[in-house]
């Protein structure tokens, strides 16, 4: 029987940059340097052209040729395209399937989300809460197609979020106002703060481009 094999070099440089990309710890536009990277990381070049390269598949590392990897960027047009898929993906999920969100799930969401010590803080319970909020909405489709297609943009989802540093605490309210509207059963107040909250954020991160 095949035995699993501790995650190869490539796999962590891979885990590693992916994660600093998805939080724009890296920022979109930023060239990398081959060399200086493998140093950091104490790796040699080889795993770490493998790991761009993968990282290039998946959309989230650009290389041009002659000149090196750089890490994803957007124009404008590109965020709000993607703004306006998200838009169109999560109102529609909470319009069809309002009454199949699961209620047991929000109040616990609800309750880490009042939990939360420091509001103006961006934490990484913040990020996690945040996401576990829309990806919700969209989870209770239970459409292979329709979860397939969002995840397909959810990392650009995430580098935008991150983007945007300010505001966390508007961020908070919003998350908790629309829990609280779809725990009492107002559909169409929920439906509003959630459009509301997607389009202040898209604004937020518009302005940065
Ligand atoms: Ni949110």
């Amino acid at each position: 029987m095949k035995r699993i094999v501790k995650e190869s070099i490539g796999e962590q440089i891979y885990s590693i940059l992916k994660e600093e990309i998805l939080l724009a710890k890296r920022k979109p536009g930023e060239q990398i340097n081959l060399r200086k990277l493998a140093e950091e990381l104490g790796a040699s070049i080889m795993p770490v052209r493998d790991a761009l390269k993968q990282l290039v598949d998946e959309g989230l590392v650009i290389r041009k040729p002659r000149v090196g990897f750089f890490i994803r960027n957007f124009t404008k047009q590109e965020v709000e395209e993607i703004m306006e898929m998200r838009k169109l993906y999560e109102l529609y999920c909470l319009n069809k399937y309002f009454d199949k969100i699961d209620r047991g799930k929000l109040k616990i969401l609800l309750e880490k989300s009042l939990d939360e010590k420091d509001i103006n803080q961006k934490t990484k319970e913040f990020d996690e809460l945040d996401e576990n909020i829309h990806d919700l909405l969209i989870k209770v489709s239970d459409n292979f197609y329709l979860i397939n297609s969002y995840n397909n943009i959810k990392n650009l989802i995430i580098i935008l979020r991150h983007l945007i540093e300010d505001e966390v605490s508007l961020a908070r309210e919003e998350h908790t106002l629309l829990i609280r509207a779809i725990l009492e059963g107002n559909k169409e107040r929920a439906i509003e703060i959630l459009e509301n909250h997607i389009d202040r954020v898209t604004n937020a991160i518009i302005k940065l481009f």
